[in-house]
């Protein structure tokens, strides 16, 4: 388990002559969790949802350097209309929301490429309140490459990159003046309700009344659209969801053949999720020798992958106000696709 303690500045991006003649500001990057954290939970991970019938496996583990690619063009796919509609809400919106927060800075979990975030920076340097900004993921490349990207476009503020799992109690930084905390692109769907409302509850812990929460929602609609967003024709989602077992292989010496394994994507109705398996296509044995596991699989037994749960407003709001917070506004794209609620500390 990573510690608070255990956060240290673990280097800095060196930051351009001009900005450094010019002012204080600059860009720096902190380390919450060490390749040492994140192997351990993997391991721990890995035994908890392997070993026990039916199987599982954390979404978190998709996104190392294939996966993040692959997600990325995933967002561009034609039936993946969640970045596009959450993109129009902001370019609508940011400007509003943001004036009605004057956020001083923005915190961002579970940052990824930070693509989206531009909008609601653009909003902010408008604006004219906005000094710092805080992208959190634990992946160290993408917050590397994130940090180096906005501080060449906004060399007036101050970046904060933090390496980190926002599933744990991060400190956030930049407290004291107002802060918009982002949960953008429906990331909050991978929690269960109970994990979510508790999720909720943490953040909200974290927050003082002069900042806000803006977070993301897919929304129910017609179950074609929802499974075609999560089984497209090119067979991008397919080739992400193997890729968690290549990370398994790369990270963990086990010999996993994705290939053997069905992209499989299911609406289930009663819980309002969308839920993602790998199906073994044979008997198999797979082995994970620093584990000490080998694992049967029958033809047709899958590995759970991912929940992605799909929300209504009234559930939205259910959520958020069992978390302690006041959803103060809600917006949509015109085919209300997508939601966002901008929530407030109660
Ligand atoms: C990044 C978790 C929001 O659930 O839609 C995309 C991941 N999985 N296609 C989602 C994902 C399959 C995505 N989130």
């Amino acid at each position: 388990m990573p510690s608070r303690a255990a956060a240290v500045v673990r280097g800095s991006v060196p930051w351009s002559e001009s900005r450094h003649r010019r002012s204080r500001i600059g860009t720096e990057i902190r380390t919450f969790i060490e390749p040492a954290d994140l192997r351990r939970a993997l391991v721990a991970d890995v035994r908890e949802g392997l070993t026990p019938r039916p199987r599982t496996l954390p979404p978190k583990y998709f996104y190392d350097a294939r996966g993040s690619r692959l997600f990325e063009e995933i967002t561009r796919l034609p039936e993946y209309y969640l970045t596009r509609a959450e993109r129009s809400i902001l370019l609508r919106a940011a400007s509003s929301l943001v004036a009605g927060v004057h956020p001083a800075s923005l915190v961002e979990l579970g940052s990824g490429s930070s693509g989206k975030t531009e909008i609601v920076l653009d909003a902010g340097e408008r604006e004219g309140s906005l000094r710092a900004y805080a992208p959190i993921d634990v992946s160290r490349d993408a917050i590397e490459r994130a940090v180096v990207r906005l501080a060449g476009r906004y060399p007036e503020l101050d970046i904060v990159g933090i390496v980190g799992d926002f599933h744990e109690d991060l400190e956030l930084p930049f407290a004291g003046a107002a802060r918009l905390v982002l949960l953008l692109g429906s990331t909050i769907g991978n929690f269960g309700p109970d994990e979510a409302r508790a999720f909720a509850g943490r953040v909200r812990g974290h927050l003082s009344v002069s900042d806000a929460f803006l977070v993301g929602f897919d929304l129910v609609k017609d179950r074609r659209e929802l499974l075609a967003a999560y089984d497209d024709t090119r067979g991008v989602t397919a080739a992400f969801n193997r890729n968690v077992l290549r990370v398994l292989n790369d990270r963990l010496g086990s010999d996993f053949d994705p290939d053997a394994f069905r992209h499989r994507a299911d609406w289930n109705e009663e819980e309002s999720r969308i839920e993602m398996h790998l199906v073994s296509d044979r008997r198999q044995t797979v082995s994970l020798p620093s584990l000490d596991l080998e694992l049967e699989f029958e033809p047709g037994e899958s590995i759970r992958t991912e929940l992605s749960h799909k929300y209504t407003r009234e559930s939205a709001t259910a959520l958020l106000e069992d978390g302690s917070f006041e959803v103060e506004r809600w917006e949509t794209d015109e085919e209300d696709r997508f939601g966002l609620a901008l929530a407030r500390p109660r």
